[in-house]
């Protein structure tokens, strides 16, 4: 068993849901007390040149519509997600010695969908929100904590701080998802679930 593993864990054709979604609930559900911080997940890009850039997020939905996760509007992510309309999501779970992948197309959210998360966040992280020009360059440290004061300012004795326009979330629908699982000697198990072209799916053993 490989040193980080709590267990020996194994994935074959007949564990799976005919479903990636239900698949991965269980996935999920089964990391939520064994995977300290099962929600980050690397979010990769590609910007206008083709370029590929990835950072981590943390993933705040999933469901048969989709993946979701919140961001600034005006951030770089923001503009290849919008401009490029493709995305990939992967997140590992050391614990468990899973990996997930997911590839296919982003749209933003609703502004309803983003609301309701907006307004389920602590106090400090929806100021926050209003605070940081994000991926934009600042002067210095002083410069954000006086914009986190502004914002305090603006919005004393509110009892919810609103969401800033140039916030809110995207939905990644997969077009391909990954579940992998590491084994014992590298033979680790792998499989695919893509869209069968008549609302199911085809799911695939892969090569580790
Ligand atoms: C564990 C972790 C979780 C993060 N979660 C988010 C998130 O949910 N949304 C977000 O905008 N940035 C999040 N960040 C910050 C991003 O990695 C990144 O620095 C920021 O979004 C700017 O990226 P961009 O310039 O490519 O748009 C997180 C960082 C870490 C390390």
């Amino acid at each position: 068993m490989a040193a980080h593993r709590e267990d020996d864990l194994t994935l074959s054709r007949s564990d799976l849901a005919d479903d990636p979604f239900e698949q991965f609930d269980a996935w999920w559900e089964y990391a939520a007390d064994k995977v300290p911080m099962p929600e980050a997940i690397c979010l990769s890009t590609v910007d206008a040149q083709g370029m590929p850039d990835a950072r981590m997020v943390l993933l705040r939905g999933h469901g048969p519509d989709g993946f979701r996760i919140y961001t600034n509007y005006d951030s770089n992510k923001a503009a290849q997600l919008d401009g490029q309309g493709v995305a990939a999501l992967c997140l590992f779970w050391r614990e468990l010695d899973r990996q997930v992948r997911i590839r296919g197309t982003v749209k933003r959210a609703t502004a309803e969908e983003s609301d309701a998360y907006y307004l389920s966040r602590p106090p400090l992280h929806r100021l926050g929100a209003w605070a940081s020009p994000q991926s934009q360059p600042i002067e210095n440290r002083d410069e954000l904590e006086r914009r986190l004061a502004e914002a305090e300012e603006r919005f004393a004795g509110e009892e919810d701080v609103p969401r800033p326009e140039n916030w809110g979330g995207y939905v990644l629908e997969p077009d391909v998802i990954e579940f992998w699982q590491g084994r014992i000697g590298r033979l680790h198990d792998r499989f695919t679930y893509t869209p069968d072209g008549s609302g199911g799916w085809t799911i695939q053993r892969l090569g580790p």
